[in-house]
């Protein structure tokens, strides 16, 4: 996972680093304390910091390493421990020299990304993260606080450390950095695409520290895995993986097109953004796979409980954005957490019969469903899995090819769902179900299914 921070001098950007690192398990990188490391070497060297080719050659020949102890940066350069050197006021006011060459950037881009895949991830803060060190970064932030409120905390900061200084000149030093950093050639400071803007003038570290995290979260819920959910016991380093995800995707549309000729009818029914629920009949294992690929935006799906004990594979389906439900009760956590999804604007799918289908029929739904779609306030979608159960019936060990097929039905809306009662809302969906199997196996030439009356259904 890569989180990246940018924004300018006095943003609170380490602080936020650390602190979002120190949540998430992850390392954190101060790009800022790189550039200053250079700068410190090119003044040692007595370089002439108007000459690029100079700074380059010494940015490239720089043995420059970050160690981190017991959570704190080491910045070790040409073998000699310069954390507390690189401070000085000097290197601040020259860096912009080092800032602005080309030469020296790339060098140092090169060992940014090399940190961040030798680590497997980072928190990264500096100017040039999330447009251009890592433009498919996770999540981005762009932090920003007024120059008066940077200037008011860099001025306490100093004078708490026993130096004299004025206000005036504090700020008047972040305004020309500012104006730096944002006018630089190569890597300025900007707004990164996507990014998140968090203006933390009125907040304190450990506020925008929280509003960051909860950000995170939420992203994470909207696309992908989250390995940070209270009341789940797998360890947070499962990463979220949407890499996996849609390599499985890929894979299993390329499988399923062979094996089981699958073809997804309706798909223009599948909003393109917002929170949904899908609601699905259950005839076999392969419906959550069908449902992915049905799916362009990932899905989430609950998934019994003893799966993720599995070795191996609990890791794997949680990765792909399963979370546990537990059988045979009525499991408010996993209510719960479908609840969260959808309402951080993902989709979730439920088999809402709760169980594999015994002979092809849609049978009655559970009632949290109702509680589910008109608490989110979500679109509700029904969608039908046909032929999945002639391929692959409850009592036989494993699948046979065949011929399956998904159909969407018509969305109903949070506002019609609103003025539903749970009882009507599960009656409606289930109708529809059974409507919208009934016109696909028409339309496939199967037999169709015979329902009966509707106590007989109740029965299902
Ligand atoms: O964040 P800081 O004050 O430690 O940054 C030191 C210098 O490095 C400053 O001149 C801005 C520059 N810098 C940069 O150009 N790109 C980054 N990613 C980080 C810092």
């Amino acid at each position: 996972m890569i989180i990246t921070i940018d924004g300018p001098a006095g943003s609170g950007k380490s602080t936020a680093a650390k602190a979002l690192a120190r949540r998430l398990g992850l390392r954190f990188l101060d790009t800022g304390a790189m550039y200053r490391a250079i700068t410190l070497r090119a003044l040692k060297l007595g370089l002439d910091l108007a000459s690029e080719p100079a700074l380059a050659r010494c940015a490239a020949q720089a043995d420059l390493h970050l160690d981190y102890e017991e959570g704190n940066l080491k910045v070790r350069l040409d073998g000699q421990d310069v954390t507390d050197d690189i401070r000085r006021p000097e290197v601040t006011d020259q860096s912009h020299f080092i800032a602005a060459a080309p030469g020296v950037r790339a060098v140092l881009v090169r060992l940014q990304r090399q940190i961040a895949q030798e680590l497997g991830g980072v928190v990264s803060e500096g100017r040039d993260q999330g447009s251009v060190v890592f433009p498919d970064a996770d999540v981005k932030f762009y932090l920003v606080a007024q120059p008066q409120e940077r200037a008011r905390r860099r001025y306490e900061e100093l004078r708490a450390a026993g130096q004299e200084v004025r206000y005036e000149d504090i700020l008047e030093a972040i305004t020309t950095r500012d104006r730096r950093d944002r006018q630089r050639a190569v890597g300025p400071l900007v707004k990164p695409a996507g990014a998140i803007e968090v203006d933390n003038t009125h907040l304190a570290p450990q506020e925008t520290a929280a509003l960051m995290a909860a950000q995170i979260e939420m992203m994470q819920a909207t696309s992908y895995s989250n390995p940070h959910l209270r009341g789940w016991r797998l360890p947070p380093s499962v990463a979220p993986t949407p890499h996996l995800y849609r390599f499985f995707r890929r894979l299993f549309q390329v499988v399923f097109a062979a094996v089981w000729q699958t073809r997804i009818f309706n798909r223009r029914y599948e909003p393109t953004t917002g929170p949904v629920v899908y609601i699905c009949n259950h005839q076999s294992f392969l419906d959550p796979i069908l449902m992915s690929m049905a799916l362009r935006r990932p899905m989430n799906y609950m998934a019994r409980d003893t799966l993720f004990r599995v070795p191996g594979f609990g890791r794997l389906i949680w990765a792909l954005n399963a979370f546990p439900v537990h059988r045979g009760t009525a499991d408010t956590g996993a209510l719960k957490e479908a609840l969260r999804r959808v309402q951080a604007g993902g989709q979730v799918v439920v088999f809402a019969e709760g169980t594999r289908t015994r002979d092809g029929r849609i049978g009655s739904l559970l009632p949290g469903v109702a509680l589910l779609a008109r608490r989110a306030r979500a679109i509700t979608v029904p969608v039908v899995v046909d032929g999945a159960f002639e391929c692959w019936p409850r009592w036989q060990p494993l699948p046979l090819p065949g011929h399956i097929v998904v159909q969407y039905g018509r969305p109903i809306l949070a506002e019609e769902a609103g003025q539903m009662s749970a009882d009507e809302f599960v009656a409606r969906v289930r109708g529809d179900l059974i409507a919208l199997q009934a016109a696909l196996r028409r339309r496939l030439g199967r037999p169709p299914l015979e329902y009966g009356n509707s106590a007989d259904r109740e029965e299902n």
